[in-house]
């Protein structure tokens, strides 16, 4: 059977990654770009594939049930690699139902479709939910988050993210939908929307705007090159058991303030502006609420069974997002105009 793939939330900062690495390396599959092209879904992402023959991008939102059982008709799909979500923390905080109606509601539609769709022959098909370490809630200093780690999610954003995963489990247990789950660090690198650290901390370098920096800067992130995450989806959606989970992270943890410093660092010198210049920029800013202190994951398992690690330094990685935002400022001018300004003033304006 030719393999014919839904990649949903594909217009994304993650999925376009994910439609790219398989578009190209797996001219033999059908890729299906699934995005209701929200303000974090940009098709500029893809402009060097879109004209693939082996790619189609489809305007569909996963809230419409209707509309998912006819992609899944019209392309005969074989294949889901689930992606689509409402992804930032801080906006789960200002409006959680959005984030309960597609990471919740929207995944269960997606499960319901392959079920009816493929109940002819379950077994020879694949639910590859995409999923965050933030379900496991915080760390202290010490300890990693392994695959048998208790979830116990603190936002609204890893809350419905939980759910999703616990609905994917319900239906591979109860109707036998074959899935795999994999639960990743946070990522970084081209394409990222500046609403997350390392993005906006970008944009407003380039801009000399204050950097805001919640609480002390001593939360900690565990981060992964992008394309790395890509590879890592590549590799548990054609290797692992039916019904395992993987966490996928790039035993790389940073300070945020730490983080900041570096990046600082990077850019001053790419910027010709002398070392140091930046940290000006830095602003301390009222914490987050229910802040997570630190993420780490042990990525142990990916790397023994199916011999996934990280291709890039945190350093190389870094420096070649910076070099691609410096390349691509049309692409930031595009995404930060509109309503980008007024999320922008809701959230720090009186922070
Ligand atoms: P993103 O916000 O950049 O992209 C999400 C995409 O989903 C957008 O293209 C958007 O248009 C689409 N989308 C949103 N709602 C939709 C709906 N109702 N119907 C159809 N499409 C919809 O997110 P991202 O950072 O690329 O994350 C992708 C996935 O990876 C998410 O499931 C997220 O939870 C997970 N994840 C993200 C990170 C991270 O660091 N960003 C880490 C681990 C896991
Ligand atoms: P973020 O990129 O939003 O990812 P997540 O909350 O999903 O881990 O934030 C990464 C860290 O940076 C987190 O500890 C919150 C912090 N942060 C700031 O200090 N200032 C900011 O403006 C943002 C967006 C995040």
């Amino acid at each position: 059977m030719q393999k014919s793939i839904l990649i949903t939330g594909g217009a994304g900062f993650i999925g376009s990654h994910v439609v790219r690495l398989f578009v190209t390396k797996y001219p033999e599959y059908k890729i299906v770009n699934l995005d209701a092209l929200t303000y974090a879904g940009n098709l500029e992402n893809l402009t060097d594939i879109e004209h693939s023959s082996n790619y189609v991008f489809e305007k569909v939102n996963i809230l419409e049930p209707e509309k998912l059982k006819e992609i899944f008709q019209k392309h005969a799909i074989t294949d889901v690699i689930h992606l689509a979500a409402e992804s930032h923390v801080d906006r789960s905080i200002l409006s959680p139902m959005d984030f309960i109606y597609t990471n919740i509601i929207g995944t269960v539609n997606l499960l319901q479709t392959a079920k009816d769709f493929w109940k002819d022959n379950l077994s020879a098909h694949r639910f590859h939910h995409v999923s965050t370490d933030e379900v496991y809630g915080t760390l202290g200093n010490e300890g990693f988050f392994t695959e048998t780690t208790a979830y116990s999610p603190n936002s609204p954003y890893s809350a419905s993210k939980a759910s999703s995963d616990h609905f994917v489990r319900a239906y591979g247990e109860t109707y036998g939908i074959p899935f795999v789950i994999t639960n990743c660090s946070n990522n970084y690198g081209p394409n990222h929307f500046p609403e997350k650290l390392i993005p906006l901390f970008i944009n407003n370098i380039i801009n000399n705007k204050p950097l805001p920096v919640y609480g002390k800067g001593e939360n900690t992130r565990d981060w992964l090159y992008v394309i790395d995450h890509a590879r890592a989806i590549d590799t548990v959606f054609h290797k692992a058991a039916n019904h395992a989970t993987y966490n996928v992270g790039g035993f790389n943890e940073w300070k945020n303030l730490d983080l900041v410093k570096l990046l600082i660092r990077l850019m001053d010198e790419k910027l010709g502006r002398p070392s140091g210049t930046s940290e000006a920029l830095i602003t301390y800013v009222k914490d987050r609420p229910g802040h997570d202190l630190r993420y780490a994951i042990d990525a142990t398992k990916i790397n023994k069974e199916l011999g996934w690690s990280p291709s890039v330094t945190f350093e190389e990685g870094l420096s070649a997002t910076i070099d691609w935002y410096l390349a691509n400022t049309e692409w930031l001018q595009h995404v930060t105009s509109g309503n980008y300004q007024k999320y922008y003033e809701e959230q720090y304006a009186v922070r």
